[in-house]
C-alpha cells in the first residue's frame, strides 16, 4: 500500500476527490518526467525511432508507443490492435460521436447521469437525446434507437452502471453501445473482450494513476473503419489501420502514454479492499448524518451523498476555503450531492475531517 508520502499531493489538503483528476504517485511522475527528458535529449531519435515507426508510413518495427499500448490492452481484457490511446475520455468520445452519421428521427438513449461535457458534445452533432432511467433503459431500445450511451461508473452520482446487460440488449437490437469508461480503468476489472460493448473509451490518469493526458479508445473491429481521428495527420492514408489513423495527430508529448505501463505496476501494489472499505466506511458515517447515498449500485471508490437543500456551490468553496477539505458539492437532478473518492493515499483521518466540517457547516 502506498500511503500519502508515495504522492505529490500537499499534506496541508485533505484530497477526497481523486475521481476528477486523479493523482500520480511518485514512482510513476519520476518516469514520466525522465521520458520528458529523454524526448528533449534527443527529439528526432525519440520521434522517429523510439516511439514508433510508423509515423510516416508503413514500416514494420512497433517502438515504444505499440509497447506501451499493448500493456494498457492487457490491463483491460482487450486486444491492442482494438485500442488507441487518446489524450482522454472526452477525446475518444469525440471522436466517436462526431463521426457519427445521425439520420432524422434516430435516437441516442443515454440517461440523467452521464457527464456534461460529453452530453455537450451529443447536443454539438444536434442528437436527439432520450434520457431514460438506468433501470429502464434496456427496455426502451427500439428500432429508432441508433445508439445506447450510458457511463459505466457515473460522475454526478457515483454508481455502477450493469452496463454488460445495456450493451448485449443493444446489440439483440441492432443498436450501437458506446460506453463512457473514463472512470473504471483502475476502479474495477475491466475484460473489454467480454463486456459486450461496441464502442469503449477510458482514461488511464483517474484510478489507474497515470500521468494526466493518457486515455483510450477501444472499438469492436467493424467499427474501427468509421471512427474518424479527431486530427488528421500522417498516419491517415490508404490502407491505414485503426492504430495508425489515429496514433499521430502532430508533435504532441507522449510521455503520458508512455508511462502508462509504470502506472499499471504501481497499480498493483494499492490495496484496494481497504480502498473499498474506507469509501464504505466514509458513505456510513455520512449516512449517520442523515446523508443518505444515491441510489444504486456504488462505485467501489467513489461515493454520492445526498445533503439537505442549499447552495452547492457555497458549500464547496467553505469546506476548501476554511478547511481546505477538496470533495465536489453540486447540483444534480435538483438534489444537492457531495461525491467523495477515495484514491490509495486517503486514510480514516480524511473521512473524520469531512465528517467535522460537515457537522460545523451545514
Ligand atoms: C463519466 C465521465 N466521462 C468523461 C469524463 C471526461 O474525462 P476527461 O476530462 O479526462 O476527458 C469524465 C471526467 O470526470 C467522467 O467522469
Amino acid at each position: 500500500m502506498l500511503m500519502r508520502d508515495g504522492f505529490l499531493l500537499d499534506p496541508e489538503v485533505v484530497h477526497l476527490n481523486h475521481g476528477s483528476f486523479g493523482a500520480c504517485p511518485v514512482a510513476v511522475f519520476e518516469e514520466y518526467q525522465a521520458l520528458q527528458r529523454e524526448l528533449e535529449a534527443g527529439p528526432t531519435d525519440f520521434f522517429t525511432r523510439k516511439v514508433a515507426r510508423w509515423f510516416w508510413g508503413g514500416a514494420e518495427q512497433p517502438g515504444r508507443l505499440a509497447e506501451a499500448r499493448g500493456r494498457l490492452a492487457a490491463f483491460v481484457g482487450a486486444r491492442a490492435e482494438d485500442l488507441v490511446f487518446v489524450p482522454n475520455a472526452t477525446s475518444g468520445l469525440n471522436a466517436v460521436i462526431r463521426s457519427l452519421t445521425l439520420a432524422p428521427g434516430d435516437e441516442i438513449l443515454t440517461t440523467g447521469h452521464e457527464y456534461g461535457a460529453i452530453t455537450r458534445t451529443w447536443e454539438f452533432v444536434g442528437a436527439n437525446l432520450v434520457m431514460c432511467k438506468p433501470d429502464e433503459l434496456a427496455a426502451r431500445i427500439g428500432p429508432r434507437t441508433q445508439a445506447v450511451f450510458v457511463s459505466h461508473i457515473t460522475s454526478p452520482t457515483a454508481l455502477l452502471f450493469p452496463v454488460e446487460e445495456i450493451c448485449s440488449a443493444a446489440r439483440e437490437a441492432g443498436a450501437l453501445s458506446i460506453m463512457d469508461g473514463a472512470h473504471a480503468p483502475g476502479q474495477i476489472p475491466l475484460d473489454l473482450g467480454a463486456l459486450g460493448a461496441d464502442i469503449y473509451a477510458g482514461n488511464c490518469h483517474k484510478w489507474l494513476c497515470a500521468p494526466k493526458g493518457a486515455g483510450f479508445l477501444w472499438a469492436r473491429p467493424e467499427h474501427q473503419g468509421w471512427i474518424e481521428p479527431l486530427v488528421v495527420s500522417w498516419g491517415y492514408r490508404e490502407g491505414a489501420d485503426f492504430a495508425e489513423r489515429h496514433g499521430w495527430s502532430g508533435t504532441r508529448d507522449p510521455a503520458a502514454y508512455l508511462t502508462v505501463p509504470k502506472a499499471i505496476e504501481v497499480h498493483a501494489t494499492f490495496d484496494l479492499e481497504r480502498a473499498r472499505a474506507l469509501a464504505d466506511e466514509a458513505e456510513r458515517r455520512l449516512g449517520e448524518l442523515g446523508y443518505p447515498r444515491v441510489e444504486g449500485v456504488p462505485a467501489p471508490f467513489m461515493r454520492a451523498v445526498e445533503l439537505p437543500p442549499g447552495n452547492p456551490d457555497e458549500l464547496w468553496a467553505r469546506l476548501y476555503e476554511e478547511f481546505r477539505i477538496e470533495a465536489p458539492v453540486y447540483d444534480w437532478a435538483g438534489r444537492r450531492l457531495l461525491r467523495v473518492s477515495i484514491g490509495p493515499y486517503n486514510d480514516a483521518s480524511d473521512v473524520d475531517g469531512l465528517v467535522s466540517a460537515l457537522r460545523e457547516l451545514l
